[in-house]
């Protein structure tokens, strides 16, 4: 049985992440990815929550049991707003959070959704491709939003309309 465990592992940690819906079991990791990837971190109990509110969605990208990325998102009636998306440092530029992503619009879509907000640094370009590439548009700009090394920058509001 370890045999085949290990057999398995190695199996999935050789090949493209596997994306799947997240539960409150990866909220540690997420916590963890986010508090690398982010200013201000998440606390464990701040993901856990999120993870266990009924608006909130998830999913993940896994290469065995190591989390690779995560989006989550809160739906309130039909209306979204992406809370955060992170790859992993050593993961990214491989086209994952574009997987990610399009797998997580697919599934707010079934569950009707028809527009997704969400607030993006200026000056964070891997980000902006990502959502430009997924036809996401510029609805407005708040400035002076987010610290930044010379001073701050501002938060682009983006919105894409979901058919
Ligand atoms: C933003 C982030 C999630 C992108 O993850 P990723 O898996 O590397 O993204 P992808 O590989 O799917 O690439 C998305 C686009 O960004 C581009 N990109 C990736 N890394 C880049 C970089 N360092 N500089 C410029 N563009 C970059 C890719 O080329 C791609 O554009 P393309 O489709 O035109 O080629 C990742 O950089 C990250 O976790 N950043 C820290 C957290 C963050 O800023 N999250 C977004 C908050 S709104």
């Amino acid at each position: 049985m370890r045999n085949v465990m290990s057999w398995l592992a190695n199996l999935f940690a050789r090949g493209e992440p596997a994306l799947s819906e997240a539960s409150a079991r990866d909220a540690g990791a997420i916590a963890a990815l986010h508090s690398h990837s982010f200013r201000r971190g998440w606390s464990e109990p701040e993901v856990e929550a999120l993870l266990l509110d009924r608006h909130v969605i998830a999913h993940r990208a896994g290469s065995g049991v190591k989390l690779a990325g995560f989006i989550m998102s809160r739906l309130v009636e039909d209306e979204v707003e992406i809370l955060s998306v992170a790859v992993a440092q050593s993961q990214q530029g491989r086209g994952l959070a574009a997987r990610l992503l399009d797998l997580h619009l697919r599934r707010l879509a079934g569950l009707g959704a028809r527009a997704v907000f969400l607030e993006v640094d200026e000056h964070n370009r891997p980000a902006i491709r990502l959502y430009d590439r997924a036809g996401f548009a510029e609805i407005s700009r708040r400035p002076n939003y987010y610290p930044a090394s010379s001073g701050t920058a501002a938060a682009l509001v983006l919105r894409r309309d979901l058919a």
